[in-house]
C-alpha cells in the first residue's frame, strides 16, 4: 500500500509533535519519521536520554523508534523535501498584540510553516497536515498559501488532525485514543493518514468529517472539557457556602449518563496551555463572525476558572488572621497536573504571585520543576502590572522564593501548606513529621481535594479544601 513507502515530516518538536510521531514511528516500523524544530537544544535533547519533555512511558517508545525509522533533526528544509506528509505542529500562542491581543491565536509560525513547505517542496504531491490547535478556516489561509508560492508541478493537499492527547497521560492517549480525527476535501489524502492511524488504531474510532468540523470540534472538546472543570468549581463555592461536599455532589451527578463521571473533580483552577488559550480563541472567533452572546457565554468559563484561582488565595489570608506577610508558605506542586514538568497556566503560578503580592514568603517543591522555570513564569506574569508588587517584582521574586527538595523539606518551619498540583506522592507523606515540623496552627489548604481531611485533622492540622468543611 502507499502508506509502506510513506515518509513523514513533522515541523515542531514539542508536546504534541514529539510524542506524537514517536508513536506513529513505534506503530509504524516502515514509515520514516522526522522530526524537525529551529530550536537546536530542544532537537538534541530528543536525540539524547534527558528527553525535553516529561510523560510516563515515553523515554521507552522514543528509544524503541530512534535511529530505526525516528529522527530528530534541525534540518527543515532537507525534511520537507524528502516528505509525501508533512504535519504542521508548530506552536499557536495567544496574541500580544495588535488586532485581537490577548484572545486570538497568533499564526504567525503556522503561515512561516506554510511559506517553508512551499518553498522546499521541489517535486509531487504533498499531504500537509495541521495538528496544532487552530482557529475554524485556518486550513483556508494554509492552503492559499501553498497555492500562491507552489514550484510549478507541485501539488497540496491539506487535512486537519487534532491532536487530543493530554499530558501526563500522552503515551496512553496516542496508544489507545477515544478516537482519531481527520477532516479533508481529498478522499484519497484523508485515505491515507487514515491508513497510518489504523495500523494500532480501530477503524471505528478514526472518524472522518470535513475540514472545518475538524478545526472546530477541536477547540469545542477542550471548551467543553474547561467548562466542566469551571461549572464543578462553581458548584464548589456554593458548597463552602451551604455545607454540601462537592466530592459527594460531583459523585452524585456523575452517575447520570448523560452527565458521566469524568472531569467533575473541583479544584484550584485550571491550567495548561490549551484551555485558556483555545476558549479565549472560540470567543474571538464568535466575536469575528458576530456572535457577542455566544462569545460572552465561553468567556465566563475563563472568567470563573480565575475566580476559583483568587478565591484560593484570599481563603489563605483570610484563615491566616488576615496576614500572611513574612510568613513562610510552603507550596507542594508547581505544574499544572501531575505527571508532567509542564507549568504553562498552572493555578500555582496566579495563586503564587498573589501570595508574593501580599509579601508571603514561598518555599515551593515540585518533583519535577526547578526554581529557574519557577521564576520566569512568575516573573512573566508579573512584569504586566509592576505597581502591585510595590515596582521591583524580580527583587520580590529573587527574595521570597525558594526551592527545597522534598515536600516535608518545604514544610520546615512553614505556617502554611498550599498543595497545588496532585502528585501521587503527596498522598504517602508521613503527616505526622510534617505536622512537627510546622509552626502552629499547622495550616493545610488542599486545592486538590486529594488528601485523607479526617486523618491530617487528628494529627493536629487546621484543613481547609476545595468545596467542603474539613
Ligand atoms: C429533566 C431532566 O432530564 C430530568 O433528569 C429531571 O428529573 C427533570 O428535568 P425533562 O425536562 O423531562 O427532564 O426532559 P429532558 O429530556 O431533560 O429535556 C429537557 C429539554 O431539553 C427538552 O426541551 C429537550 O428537548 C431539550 N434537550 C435535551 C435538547 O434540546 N437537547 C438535548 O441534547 C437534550
Ligand atoms: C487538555 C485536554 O484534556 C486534551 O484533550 C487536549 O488535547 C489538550 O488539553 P491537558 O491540558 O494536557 O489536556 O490536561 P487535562 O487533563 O485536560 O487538564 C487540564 C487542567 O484541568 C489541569 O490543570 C487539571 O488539573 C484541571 N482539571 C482537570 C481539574 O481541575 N479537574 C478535572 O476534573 C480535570
Ligand atoms: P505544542 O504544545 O503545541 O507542541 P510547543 O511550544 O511545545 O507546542 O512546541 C512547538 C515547537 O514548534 C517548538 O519547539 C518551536 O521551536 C517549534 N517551531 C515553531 N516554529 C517553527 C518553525 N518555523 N520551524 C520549526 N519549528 C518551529
Amino acid at each position: 500500500s502507499a502508506a509502506e513507502k510513506l515518509s513523514i515530516c513533522c515541523i515542531g518538536a514539542g508536546y504534541v509533535g514529539g510524542p506524537t510521531m514517536a508513536m506513529i514511528a513505534k506503530q509504524c516500523p516502515d514509515i520514516r519519521v522526522t522530526v524537525v524544530d529551529i530550536n537546536q537544544a530542544r532537537i538534541d535533547a530528543w536525540n539524547s536520554d534527558k528527553l525535553p519533555i516529561y510523560e510516563p512511558g515515553l523515554q521507552e517508545v522514543v528509544e524503541e523508534a530512534r535511529g530505526r525509522n525516528l529522527f530528530f533533526s534541525t534540518n527543515v528544509a532537507e525534511s520537507i523535501r524528502d516528505a509525501q506528509m508533512i504535519f504542521i505542529s508548530v506552536n499557536t500562542p495567544t496574541k500580544t498584540y495588535g488586532i485581537g491581543a490577548g484572545r486570538a491565536a497568533n499564526l504567525e509560525f503556522v503561515e512561516r510553516c506554510a511559506r517553508m513547505i512551499a518553498e522546499h517542496s521541489d517535486s509531487g504531491h504533498k499531504i500537509i497536515v495541521e495538528k496544532s490547535t487552530l482557529p475554524v478556516r485556518t486550513a483556508e489561509a494554509v492552503k492559499r498559501i501553498l497555492a500562491s508560492s507552489a514550484r510549478p508541478g507541485v501539488s497540496f493537499d491539506v487535512l486537519s488532525n487534532p491532536e487530543f492527547l493530554a499530558e501526563g497521560t500522552a503515551v496512553e492517549d496516542l496508544l489507545a485514543p477515544d478516537r482519531v480525527l481527520i477532516g479533508g476535501e481529498s478522499r484519497d489524502a484523508v485515505q491515507t493518514l487514515v491508513d497510518v492511524y489504523g495500523r494500532w488504531v480501530p477503524r471505528a474510532q478514526i472518524l472522518t468529517t470535513n475540514l472545518w468540523s475538524s478545526e472546530l470540534s477541536k477547540l469545542t472538546a477542550n471548551a467543553f472539557l474547561a467548562q466542566r472543570v469551571s461549572s464543578i468549581n462553581a458548584i464548589s463555592a456554593l458548597c463552602e457556602a451551604t455545607e454540601a461536599d462537592v466530592d459527594e455532589v460531583a459523585s452524585a451527578i456523575g452517575t447520570d449518563s448523560r452527565i458521566g463521571p469524568k472531569f467533575l473533580k473541583a479544584s484550584v483552577g485550571f491550567g495548561g496551555s490549551c484551555f485558556q488559550k483555545d476558549i479565549l480563541n472560540l470567543v474571538y472567533l464568535c466575536e469575528h463572525f458576530g456572535l457577542p452572546e455566544v462569545a460572552a457565554y465561553w468567556e465566563q468559563v475563563v472568567q470563573m476558572n480565575d475566580y476559583q484561582k483568587q478565591r484560593f488565595t484570599r481563603r489563605i489570608v483570610k484563615t491566616m488572621f488576615n496576614t500572611v506577610s513574612n510568613k513562610r508558605i510552603a507550596v507542594w506542586g508547581f505544574a499544572f497536573k501531575k505527571d508532567t514538568n509542564d507549568t504553562r497556566e498552572s493555578a500555582a503560578i496566579y495563586v503564587c504571585r498573589d501570595l508574593l503580592e501580599e509579601r508571603a514568603q514561598l518555599t515551593i517543591y515540585d518533583p519535577k520543576v526547578g526554581l529557574e522555570q519557577i521564576k520566569s513564569e512568575l516573573a512573566y506574569v508579573m512584569q504586566n502590572d509592576p505597581s502591585r508588587y510595590g515596582g521591583d517584582f524580580e527583587k520580590l521574586i529573587d527574595e521570597n522564593v525558594t526551592v527545597a527538595d522534598s515536600a516535608l523539606a518545604a514544610a520546615e518551619g512553614a505556617h502554611g501548606v498550599a498543595l497545588l498540583t496532585e502528585w501521587d506522592e503527596f498522598k504517602e507523606l508521613d503527616y505526622k513529621k510534617v505536622y512537627d515540623a510546622m509552626q502552629k496552627p499547622a495550616f493545610l489548604f488542599d486545592g486538590r481535594n486529594l488528601l485523607q481531611h479526617s486523618n491530617l485533622t487528628e494529627l493536629g492540622f487546621e484543613v481547609h479544601a476545595i468545596g467542603k468543611l474539613c
